[in-house]
């Protein structure tokens, strides 16, 4: 373990350095070599073929890695929903690296199980749950999270499906605007993307409250009954939140259950000040959270949270010998809630974020992301040329400079290289998107932004 100690000793000091200049703004935020380029300039056949990498050669090296990456400290870094991991929770990753332990079985990692079961009943509470009665689990990832809770929903509607099949007329409620993952797991649940009946939205693709009893009107009508309702905290495109409070009362009227994909925005949960954009969401069924976007922790790291702990088990039912028996042990599972079975200590990412941060701290992180946000829009509003097609709830922004192919206009902003945006349609439009994650952004960034947008727009300026 010499080898180990000392290349993981550069590794820091190559790291440290990486995140310090990132910070900084120093490099690009994003970069698009050409693969084939990067294999050979990465040396990935040789070191293939022949291993052999030493603690000398491995310091050679990691730069020319990091130098192709994703700068996500970066200042102009505002592209994506991925986050700029805290120390905590970069520390949380090297543990996990050499200690490997996949604890979904107690037995195979104490520590990190204990602590998966502490940080869920955290969020539990926060979502406002009763930490007694409420249950979850850590998955690697939103779309799994998702997958989970509306397995543990088929299971609530239709107990039967584990063993005979999934029964026929199951429908999904959800609008347009859902996650992408939300249409994947009804095809992977045997529903099928046809059973999602998508429920009316306004203007900007939230859920008109108003119009939810048509939309069960027509699922009736169909012959169909819902297996959920699924309403999003904030939209993965807009960042603009449903109406959790009014589409969980109606849920409740009719007993539907009502899943909040909440993946982008339970960490506002944390905001004294933002907090109510998630009004409501105590009312559902499952919520899905994401401590890997606001929450600074690395990918991955997603919860899955159920108002009463007994429906996760309820939607898994295996027996594996080498796993489970009767036999009384220390500890607890948590193998009978979660698709994976080998599963990363992912609450050592959060726990650790959580240490370094504070639950205060990262609530302020939130807070400080969503209103620059807001600055970002009062900015862009007043620019010439620019159509801002609503104020920011989140942190997260669209924009569109008229006259433009935006998707154009956003790859010359990229090549530019001081600033890495993503790009959405909303009704059918395509804007620039801005996500607002990076501590480092800050008013500055707002003046390069419109600086970019002056110096590659000239005509509309
Ligand atoms: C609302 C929402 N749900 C789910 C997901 C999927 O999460 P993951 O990328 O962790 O699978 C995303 C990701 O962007 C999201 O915005």
């Amino acid at each position: 373990m010499d080898d180990y100690a000392r290349a993981a000793h550069e590794a820091v000091d190559l790291l440290a350095g990486y995140v310090a200049n990132s910070t900084s703004g120093v490099g690009p935020p994003t970069a698009q070599p050409d693969p084939g380029e990067l294999a050979a300039d990465l040396d990935l056949t040789t070191w293939i073929r022949n291993g052999g990498m030493d603690a000398d050669a491995f310091a050679a090296w990691l730069p020319r890695y990091l130098d192709a990456t994703v700068r996500l400290h970066h200042p102009g870094s505002l592209a994506h929903q991925v986050a700029s991991p805290s120390t905590g929770a970069a520390l949380a990753d090297l543990v996990h690296g050499a200690s490997n332990n996949p604890m979904a079985k107690y037995e195979m990692g104490a520590a990190g199980a204990t602590i998966e079961r502490e940080v869920v009943r955290w969020m539990l509470g926060k979502v406002g749950f009763d930490p007694d009665e409420a249950g979850g689990v850590l998955t690697h990832g939103g779309s799994l999270a998702n997958l989970t809770a509306l397995l543990a929903a088929r299971a609530h509607v239709a107990p039967d499906a584990w063993r005979a099949g999934v029964p026929a007329g199951l429908a999904l409620l959800a609008p347009r605007s859902v996650h992408y993952s939300i249409r994947r797991a009804a095809a992977i649940l045997g529903l099928g993307e046809h059973a999602v009946i998508e429920l009316e939205v306004d203007d900007l693709e939230r859920i008109r409250p108003d119009r939810l009893g048509g939309a069960l009107d027509r699922c009736r009508a169909a012959g169909k009954r819902p297996l959920a309702l699924v309403a999003t905290a904030p939209a993965t495109s807009t960042g603009l939140h449903d109406d959790l409070e009014s589409i969980g009362a109606f849920c409740a009227d009719h007993d539907i259950w009502f899943h909040v994909d909440a993946a982008h925005g339970g960490s506002a949960l944390l905001s004294p000040r933002h907090r109510d954009l998630l009004a409501g969401v105590e009312r559902a069924d499952s919520v899905v959270w994401d401590a890997h976007k606001l929450l600074r922790t690395s990918a991955l790291c997603a919860a899955v949270l159920v108002g009463r702990a007994s429906d996760l088990p309820a939607a898994f039912e295996q027996h594996a010998d080498y796993l489970f028996d009767d036999h009384e042990s220390v500890g607890f599972d948590l193998v009978d809630r979660a698709l994976e079975t080998t599963k990363a200590t992912l609450g050592l990412k959060l726990f650790l974020s959580l240490a370094w941060e504070g639950e205060r701290g990262l609530g302020e992180y939130v807070a400080s992301r969503y209103e620059l946000a807001v600055r970002f829009h009062e900015a862009l509003q007043q620019e010439p040329g620019i159509t801002c097609p609503y104020a920011p709830e989140s942190n997260i922004l669209c924009f569109r400079v008229d006259g433009h192919d935006q998707l154009e206009l956003r790859d010359r902003i990229l090549t530019e290289g001081r600033l890495h945006l993503s790009s959405t349609t909303i009704a059918g439009e395509r804007y620039l998107r801005l996500v607002v994650t990076a501590p480092a952004t800050d008013e500055r960034t707002i003046d390069q932004l419109l600086e970019t947008v002056r110096i590659l727009t000239p005509v509309a300026h």
